[in-house]
């Protein structure tokens, strides 16, 4: 009986002393930050542990180059990712608390991804993930208006971003042509050819899943040659039927002055020729 107690006792002491030991690493799901600001990505130890002697790295494809190190008390900047050299910093005012969060400074497109938070003590480790978004507002797209087609572009988005015309009324118009490619910054460039539609007004957007943007125009060359078209033809048409009428009438008179002409001098016309003839006789 002694000796189940004294077991159980050592037991319970091993196993609480393996729960002192042991800790949960974690994070937030994701961060979203706007190009070129700061970013702060948490990293906690649960319960509460002093972290001050342990290894705290974060990384994201691999375990080396990362992306920041603490180790043996302080930074180690080493085998840092050159893309992240001179813009980490572990925050370490509260690291005895299991604390301690990453900075990084002025965040790029190639910024966006997964992390990794890895803790090692002597004798446990854990690792909690958190995904990064860069987020970028692109260009105010710009509608070019050529011989029968339009063009929308808009550089620099991020995440990738899509593109939709629309008419006067609001209508989509279908694109026969939508382009979306990584530039040199890491970022979405967009691209979109349609054909003249028969909208006088058209209106390109281009948006992604924080912002939209867009742009829109007046297709007056379009609309102008039409009703200028319309407008010559119809001068056409009423300038013929005016000469036509003109014609016409300039007959009528002509007819009729002929008669009038014949009655008058038809007696003296009739007897000057009756009476040459005559005399021709
Ligand atoms: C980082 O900072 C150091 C010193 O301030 C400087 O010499 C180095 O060129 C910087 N590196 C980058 C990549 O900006
Ligand atoms: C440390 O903790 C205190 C109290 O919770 C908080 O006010 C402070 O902002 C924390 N510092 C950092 C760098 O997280
Ligand atoms: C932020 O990064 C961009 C490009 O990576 C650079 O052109 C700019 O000077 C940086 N700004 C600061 C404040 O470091
Ligand atoms: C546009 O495309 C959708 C589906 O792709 C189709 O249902 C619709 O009829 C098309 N509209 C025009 C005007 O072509």
């Amino acid at each position: 009986m002694e000796c189940i107690m004294i077991a159980s006792f050592i037991l319970g002491s091993l196993y609480k002393e393996c729960l002192s030991v042991r800790f949960q690493v974690s994070s937030i799901p994701s961060v979203s930050v706007a190009l070129g600001s700061d970013v702060l990505l948490p990293c906690t130890l649960t319960p509460e542990k002093n972290g001050e002697k342990m290894e705290i790295r974060w990384f994201r494809f691999r375990y080396q180059p990362y992306v920041h190190l603490y180790i043996n008390g302080k930074d180690d900047y080493t085998a840092q990712m050159p893309q992240f050299a001179n813009r980490t910093e572990l925050l370490k005012e509260n690291i005895t608390r299991g604390i301690f969060p990453l900075i990084i400074r002025n965040v790029t497109a190639q910024d966006s991804g997964e992390y990794h938070c890895y803790v090692e003590s002597s004798d446990h480790h854990g690792m909690a993930a958190v995904q990064l978004q860069v987020t970028a507002i692109g260009t105010v797209p710009v509608i070019s208006i050529n011989n029968d087609t339009i063009s929308c572009e808009s550089r620099d988005w991020n995440p990738k971003p899509h593109l939709t015309w629309t008419d006067n009324e609001g209508n989509e118009i279908n694109s026969s042509m939508v382009e979306v490619f990584r530039n040199e910054n890491h970022l979405y460039n967009i691209l979109s050819i349609i054909q003249q539609p028969n909208a006088s007004y058209i209106t390109c957007t281009v948006s992604n899943s924080i912002n939209h943007s867009n742009d829109s125009r007046q297709i007056r060359e379009l609309e102008h040659s039409q009703t200028s078209r319309d407008m010559r033809s119809r001068v056409y048409v009423i300038g013929a039927s005016f000469i036509l009428i003109c014609f016409g009438c300039i007959c009528l008179l002509l007819r009729s002055l002929c008669k009038y002409l014949l009655q008058l001098d038809g007696c003296t016309f009739f007897f000057q020729t009756s009476s040459n003839n005559k005399i021709l006789e």
